[in-house]
């Protein structure tokens, strides 16, 4: 029987709950996950749509994956995901080794699809809900350290950001049952797991109305924290507009709720703001930092940028520059603009950066936020920390890694730590990536 499936990600943590929640359904229908290619009888990818770069990249695969099927003619391409969402019939006439193609809220129509897939035949399911959050299923963790896990908590998005492409691919905002996530994160941490991230495009946004209570994501991060005090909870992502005093006072009264805020600033200048549809001004933004440091002060704080916007002056990238400065990001995601199809950006604005200037400014977002970066980890050195083990070090097998509450990466000596232990670690040396320390009893 043909049943073997390979799941490959791409794009965003979202993505990679998603591929769990397809592995689940799968794994019920009596197929068996793989985790070597060749031996697969399904091949499905999982695709992001964000910018142009995560699409040619797909499209690349699917190139190369034609070799394989060379000498395994039955294998079955499945294209999922955004992409999916974005372009099925474009990919379904373009990729003619591309079998099915599934969209983010019609996972659980997989089985019965591939039961009918024949060959030469494709298949497609695209539509969006307006209630699918998959609550009742169990993610599959087929690619885990068994010690972190991500938790998705809500779909969707309807802030409209001018550039992004994510509303028309994942549909709108609709909100988990808490009460299944406590559950998914209780069975979670009595398997062994020590952290869990809770995931949506905007989780403060997350509301759950039941019986005339309201649960919101603050409630809902103390419900997850109350589990047990060793069971760490993160979150991602915050959208500035939104992030509320309540939200930074109930991760202090946790201290098994981590001091690291993900904080998406896109631009620092005020004009490029509003025309990417933010809500928010830099002032706005600031505040939210000064709230973050006022509540938690030894939280780290990353965020996301764009260079690039259509329209952005050296005026408005120099101010981009300044926010850096201000807040001293702990790490930042720095990208280019990319035109979306679709977006607010695509009919009414004129991408007229050029792509060498878009460039320019990325790479001195790129240096500044390496400076920043390695002031920030210098000063950790001396400092103690308490690190939840997650495995054997990258780069030797005599080093362990875990990280910080504040999700910063330190390495140290083996001894005898197993992974889900928590060991405090001073820090001896850094990087502008990593924090090098070792184990001290305290
Ligand atoms: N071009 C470049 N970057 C984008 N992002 C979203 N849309 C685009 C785009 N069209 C970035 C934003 C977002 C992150 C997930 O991807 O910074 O926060
Ligand atoms: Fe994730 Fe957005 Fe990419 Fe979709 S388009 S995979 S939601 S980052």
């Amino acid at each position: 029987m043909k049943n073997k499936v390979y799941i490959e990600t791409y794009g965003c943590q979202m993505n990679l709950a998603d591929s769990e929640i397809v592995g689940s359904i799968l794994s019920k229908e009596g197929y068996s996950l793989e985790k070597d290619i060749n031996h697969a009888d399904y091949i499905l990818i999982n695709t992001c749509a964000i910018r142009d770069n995560a699409e040619q990249r797909i499209r690349k695969r699917l190139r190369e994956l034609r070799a394989l099927q060379r000498n395994r003619q039955w294998v079955k391409i499945g294209i999922l995901g955004c992409m999916a969402e974005r372009i099925k019939n474009q990919l379904m006439e373009e990729e003619d080794n591309v079998s099915f193609i599934v969209g983010p809220d019609a996972y659980r129509r997989l089985p019965e699809m591939l039961s009918h897939l024949h060959d030469g035949e494709k298949m497609a399911e695209t539509l969006l809900s307006d209630s699918e959050t998959y609550a009742d299923i169990e993610p599959v963790r087929y690619d885990t350290n068994g010690i972190t896990a991500y938790i998705s908590i809500m779909r969707g998005c309807q802030n409209y950001c001018a550039y992004c492409v994510v509303p028309y691919t994942r549909g709108r905002e609709r909100s988990r049952d808490p009460q299944t996530i406590v559950a998914e994160a209780n069975t979670l941490f009595e398997k062994g797991y020590r952290e869990v991230t809770l995931l949506g495009q905007n989780v403060n946004s997350y509301r759950w109305q039941c019986n005339g209570t309201t649960v919101g994501f603050p409630q809902l991060m103390a419900m997850v924290a109350e589990i047990n005090p060793l069971l760490r909870v993160r979150f991602a992502t915050s959208h500035p507009k939104d992030l509320s005093d309540e939200l930074l006072q109930t991760m202090a009264e946790h201290k098994n709720i981590c001091h690291c805020i993900h904080l998406p600033v896109q631009s620092g200048s005020e004009r490029m703001l509003k025309l990417m549809n933010r809500r928010y001004t830099p002032e706005w933004y600031l505040n939210r930092i000064e709230a973050i440091r006022h509540y938690l002060p030894d939280c780290s704080i990353t965020t996301d940028v764009i260079a690039g916007f259509c329209g952005e002056t050296e005026e408005d990238h120099k101010a981009t520059l300044e926010m850096f400065r201000k807040v001293r990001y702990d790490y930042a995601y720095m990208f280019k603009f990319s035109m979306r199809p679709d977006t607010y950006a695509a009919k009414h604005l004129q991408d007229d950066i050029p792509d060498e200037v878009k460039t320019r400014r990325l790479e001195e977002i790129i240096a500044l936020q390496g400076e920043i970066a390695l002031e920030n980890n210098t000063k950790e050195i001396g400092k103690v920390y308490e690190v939840l083990v997650e495995g054997v070090s990258h780069r030797s097998d005599k080093q362990l890694f875990g990280r910080n509450s504040q999700n910063k990466v330190i390495v140290f000596d083996r001894q005898d730590f197993q992974p889900g232990q928590y060991v405090n670690i001073k820090v001896t040396r850094c990087t502008a990536a990593t924090l090098i320390g070792e184990a001290v009893t305290q």
